[in-house]
């Protein structure tokens, strides 16, 4: 069992926050921090974290930008690993996280939802293809009580779009100047505060004739309060260090896959002559009706390079004719048809933004002794091909590492 301090435990998401930990079975709340206090809390609440007296193993805040201060002084007298929550904060603030980085871990994300992060992700790649001819704006809309406008989200999401968009950018927060019209580069962005509205997050390119709209909902807090709860269990396990929304999804199981398929692979060591060689042989696979992937081409000695790539198992057989004529006609070259392979391919979103993948699968094969036969990466996927009798060992290897089920 994790025990939880939960900061700003009298608020809206700290009950939420409390509800979720005990409804999880995996943690119990030690104690509660909020000056206020909290009539209703089954724990006991303090007026600040220094104050607790219960052990713990890692504090959530979730309560107002002035409390941080406080907050990271408690935990580091108190050597706990903290998940900060609460939206709203200033440089001066990530200076004071990025200082209680060095001794304590720290967890910060203005937006615990994984769909959130998904949303970034999409909005990234809007945002590389359409940023320099489309105009971009944020809308965000939250309940009348949120104090900070606008989100901590929406800040983030425009930082996001700024790093890829070529142009210079300037965000312009609400538009209420008469007779200026928009400028290039601009990014809009703008609050509404209604009711009792969770959070809505739409990111709108706009451009000729045409909107492209990327939309989140969230629908209620306790999506917020499980985010939080998994980052403190992702921390806890963590040396002293400043850790983001990223690094967790990068590590994190739940937005692994793994996908396999039986494959064959065609490999040739050394093809004389130029690239156009290698056409050639791709163009004949391709004429008879076979699909080829995980090409990999490199040069070899002068004047020779080598070419392998995979196949579909069902097209193993024909693709044993095709080598066999390939080669009746041209006799310099010499090709293998390896057959009773698996591509295993892993895929997530957390590769864009976190190095070593690939090593952690590399770390894999070695330790079960598999040689794949072909590995190919690409942004957010590593793809192997290894003998299929390996298959189930590589697989489990994998799951258990990435917690996938
Ligand atoms: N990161 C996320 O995914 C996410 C999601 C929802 C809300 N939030 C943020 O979490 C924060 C809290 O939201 P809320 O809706 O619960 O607000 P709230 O106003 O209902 O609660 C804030 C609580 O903090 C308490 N507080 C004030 N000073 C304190 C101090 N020094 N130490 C400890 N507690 C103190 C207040 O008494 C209050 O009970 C806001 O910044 C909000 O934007 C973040």
């Amino acid at each position: 069992m994790v025990r939880l301090i939960i900061n700003g435990c009298g608020g809206k998401m700290g009950k939420v926050l409390a509800e979720a930990a005990v409804r999880s079975g995996r943690f119990v709340v030690a104690a509660g921090v909020d000056p206020a206090g909290d009539a209703d809390a089954e724990y006991p609440v303090y007026a600040s974290v220094s104050a607790v007296r219960e052990a713990a193993d890692v504090i959530i805040d979730f309560s107002v930008p002035e409390a941080l201060e406080g907050t990271l002084a408690g935990a580091r007298e108190k050597k706990l690993p903290v998940v900060v929550a609460t939206t709203g904060l200033s440089e001066t603030h990530l200076q004071l996280m990025e200082g209680a980085a060095q001794h304590i871990a720290v967890f910060q994300a203005a937006n615990m939802s994984l769909g959130i992060n998904l949303l970034k992700s999409l909005a990234r790649q809007a945002a590389s293809v359409l940023g320099s001819t489309f105009d971009i704006e944020i809308i965000e809309k939250h309940h009348r009580t949120k104090r900070d406008a606008p989100s901590g989200t929406a800040l983030v999401l425009a930082e996001t779009l700024k790093s890829v968009v070529e142009h210079p950018v300037e965000y312009v927060f609400g538009r209420k100047d008469a007779n200026r019209l928009r400028r290039i580069g601009e990014i809009g962005i703008h609050a509404v505060r209604a009711g009792n509205i969770v959070g809505e997050h739409d990111v709108l390119f706009a451009g000729e004739d045409e909107v492209v709209t990327l939309q989140h909902t969230a629908y209620a807090k306790g999506l917020f309060a499980s985010g939080a709860l998994k980052a403190a269990e992702y921390i806890v396990r963590k040396p002293t260090g400043f850790y983001l929304m990223e690094h967790m999804i990068a590590e994190s199981g739940t937005v692994m896959d793994l996908n396999t398929s039986d494959a064959a692979l065609v490999s040739f060591k050394r093809i004389p002559g130029s690239i156009g060689n290698s056409h050639h042989i791709c163009e004949v696979f391709s004429q008879a009706g076979i699909s080829i992937d995980m090409i990999s081409q490199t040069n070899t000695d002068e004047g020779f390079h080598s070419l392998s790539f995979s196949i579909d198992s069902k097209d193993a057989k024909t693709a044993g004719k095709v080598l066999k004529e390939l080669q009746e006609q041209e006799n310099t070259l010499s090709g293998t048809l390896f057959t009773d392979l698996c591509k295993l391919t892993v895929d997530g979103i957390g590769m864009e933004t976190q190095s070593g993948a690939a090593l952690t699968v590399f770390g894999i094969l070695d330790a079960l002794q598999v040689e794949p036969k072909a590995v190919s990466t690409a942004e957010k996927q590593i793809s192997l091909l290894i003998g299929s009798d390996h298959r189930e060992p590589v697989i489990n290897q994998l799951k258990e590492h990435y917690n996938l089920p």
